[in-house]
């Protein structure tokens, strides 16, 4: 049986240009989403320059236009000197970005005078997304209703933080919120299975913090992948980054919990597509759709994947759907396993 479902927008991806691209580029990491289901991708500002200032910004944008495959947009990231130049750069980026606790990448912000100076500059309308864990959840929740600017919040991953979020939203705070495959489908028992590649941030957290992302859904804004590719040496290495890729299994694992019946498919549908575009003023492309195969079950492998990483910490994992054509703008961009739109036929968002 084959299903049409709207195309994806994943609104957490790293596609690691520039500077790091022997993990991932705009152009592997496009054929990536391509192949996902996933035609609109928001790419994180922690790259090497990272993307905080208009040249490098500006450069990545350049890149972004000659080797996308689909649509992509930036972050611009946020650091202690930069909250004008970065509220002057709002009106060609996604969002900003800024990393509040410790995880991959150069963008760590420390002190709270430059957490203010993000917040009395950044113009909006597009969001200030967080990278914030525990307490610094509380922290941020308090600046969103001082502000009251809208916040994101990147990779929510403890039961502790969804019930604080869930409180702002009634209070009507303008605060949205995503969730990655990786932690509504891995737990912390998956660990010693996985070993590094098991590692990312936030990291797997209990079976209680995964059932408490299951049973909020309903108030989650979207599912994102954080696709954050590094190398099988870099991961097997001394100091294993953390980040494990996403893009091409998180329609696979989504439907296939459908087919168990333990999620709808209307909500598949809000949380990849028409939740994640909301957040960001985001229009579905026209014409385009993903034509999805149920049946299997099929098991998730390394073998055939587009991310320059070429791996997936959901290897071997039975799943009962899978993405067989992506059109997209009227061409049909992905099939039968083949990625068919070339380097530079995607579009550059925000930035015209
Ligand atoms: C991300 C990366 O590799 O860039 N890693 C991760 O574990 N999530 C950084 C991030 O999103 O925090
Ligand atoms: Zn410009
Ligand atoms: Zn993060
Ligand atoms: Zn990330």
């Amino acid at each position: 049986m084959v299903l049409r479902l709207p195309p994806a927008a994943d609104i957490h991806v790293h596609l690691r240009e520039p500077g790091e691209t022997h993990k991932e580029d705009f152009a592997t990491g496009t054929a990536a989403a391509l192949a996902g289901g996933v035609v609109t991708v928001l790419a994180m500002p922690n790259t090497r320059p990272p993307l905080t200032e208009p040249a490098a910004f500006h450069k990545a944008l350049q890149r972004a236009r000659q080797a996308a495959r689909c649509e992509v947009g930036l972050f611009l990231g946020g650091t202690a000197g930069n909250a004008e130049t970065a509220a002057a750069l709002a009106g060609q980026a996604a969002g900003l970005k800024l990393y509040l606790d410790a995880t991959y990448g150069p963008l760590r912000l420390e002190g709270l005078l430059a957490l203010l100076r993000h917040f009395e500059a950044w113009p909006g309308p597009r969001p200030i997304a967080v990278h914030a864990e525990g307490r610094t959840v509380a922290m941020v929740l308090g600046l969103a209703a001082l502000f009251r600017k809208p916040v994101h919040f990147c990779h929510v991953s403890r039961r502790e933080e969804i019930l604080l979020i869930r409180r702002a939203k009634e209070q009507g705070w303008p605060v949205t919120c995503e969730v990655t495959p990786h932690h509504l489908f891995l737990n912390e028992a998956d660990l010693p299975r996985l070993g590094p590649f098991g590692q990312m941030r936030p990291p797997l957290a209990s079976r209680a913090d995964q059932e408490a992302l299951w049973a909020h859904l309903p108030i989650i804004d979207a599912v994102a992948t954080d696709h954050a590719p590094h190398t099988i040496e870099e991961k097997q290495g001394p100091n294993p980054p953390p980040g494990v890729p996403g893009l091409e299994t998180m329609l696979p694992l989504l439907l296939t919990a459908v087919a168990e019946g333990r999620l709808r498919l209307e909500e598949v549908v809000r949380l990849t597509a028409t939740g994640p575009r909301r957040i960001f003023g985001l229009l579905e492309p026209p014409e385009s759709a993903v034509e999805v195969e149920w049946g299997g079950p099929w098991t998730i492998s390394r073998e055939g994947l587009f991310t320059k990483c070429g791996w997936t910490p959901f290897e071997g994992m039975p799943v009962r759907a899978r993405v067989r054509r992506v059109t997209l703008w009227g061409r049909v961009v992905f099939e039968d396993g083949r990625v068919l739109a070339p380097p530079g036929s995607g579009r550059v968002l925000f930035a015209a």
